[in-house]
């Protein structure tokens, strides 16, 4: 059977890795094995075997991965994420990175020409089966997203301090677009609600910090020719990911490799 098993290969050993890791290697009915595991700080996967640990990025190939799953940094799929695609299928996490769409249409332009996959994994959003289906008649999409502000990364928004903020705030609405570069690691959800549906430009986004949540809130809209669908999820958060979005992550990858046979949903 372990000949017929699907390789993983795994960068970033964080909250999410280190799951999607210890459910890969103790799971043997998920039929998945991992090809490798990088992590930028080396320490963090000092402890694992040193078939699976690797040193450096550049030498991915010699893995045999059938599918890399970023788990890291927007930062990978601008650098690598191209290269990637000219070996194997791949599944960003951090999917604020194709909010750039020239980068974007490299990456899609370069699996078309070598014949692999680019996953957009759903990252614990609700309905984006629904999103998807309905591309050709949503004239709306909107979603907006609440968080405590010690869970959002304010880096690349300097102009926000999260110990000042002590009231609901709104801290952006516009284009799903616009929310990217300015919250890179904390809006990932945006970004596959407008891949999912009608795009980077057409999607409306609204973040709001709000010190008294204690999970991370969102709600959805679609609306076009009379149908309406509305979704809320609340998800607690640790660190800068959700609980559900562990499950979640695995199950894309499960889905996207994982052996089929008996029940599946389409
Ligand atoms: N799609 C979604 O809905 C969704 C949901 C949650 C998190 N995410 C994203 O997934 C990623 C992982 O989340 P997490 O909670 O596990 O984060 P984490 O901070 O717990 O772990 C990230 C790991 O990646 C490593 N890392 C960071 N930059 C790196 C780089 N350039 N190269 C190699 N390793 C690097 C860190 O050392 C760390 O071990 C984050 O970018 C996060 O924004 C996406």
């Amino acid at each position: 059977m372990s000949e017929d098993r699907q390789r993983i290969g795994i960068i970033g050993y964080g909250y999410i890795g280190n799951y999607v890791y210890e459910q890969l290697t103790s799971r043997p009915e998920l039929g998945l094995e991992v090809a490798f595991v990088y992590n930028r700080s080396r320490e963090k996967i000092a402890a694992l075997p040193p078939e699976i640990a690797l040193e450096k990025l550049e030498d991915f190939a010699s893995k045999g991965a059938d599918l890399i799953v970023e788990l890291a940094h927007p930062r990978i799929t601008q650098e690598h994420g191209t290269t990637f695609l000219q070996q194997t299928d791949y599944m960003p996490l951090s999917l604020t990175a194709l909010a750039d769409a020239q980068l974007e249409q490299q990456l899609l332009e370069t699996a078309r020409r070598h014949d692999t996959c680019l996953y957009i994994p759903h990252g614990a959003v609700v309905g984006m089966d629904a999103l998807e289906e309905g591309r050709q008649i949503w004239e709306e999409v909107r979603m907006v997203m609440k968080k405590p502000p010690r869970t959002l990364d304010f880096s690349a928004s300097p102009q926000f301090k999260a110990e000042e903020i002590r009231a609901e705030t709104v801290l952006y609405e516009g284009p799903t677009r616009g929310i990217c570069p300015l919250f890179p690691r904390n809006v990932n959800s945006h970004a596959a609600v407008a891949l999912a549906g009608i795009g980077f430009d057409r999607t409306q986004s609204v973040l709001v910090a709000d010190p008294r949540l204690e999970v991370s809130v969102i709600e959805i809209e679609m609306r076009g020719q009379g149908v309406e669908v509305k979704v809320q999820r609340s998800n607690p958060m640790k660190g800068v990911s959700g609980v559900f979005t562990l499950v979640s992550s695995l199950a894309s990858i499960c889905r996207a490799k994982g052996p089929r046979s008996g029940l599946q949903l389409c």
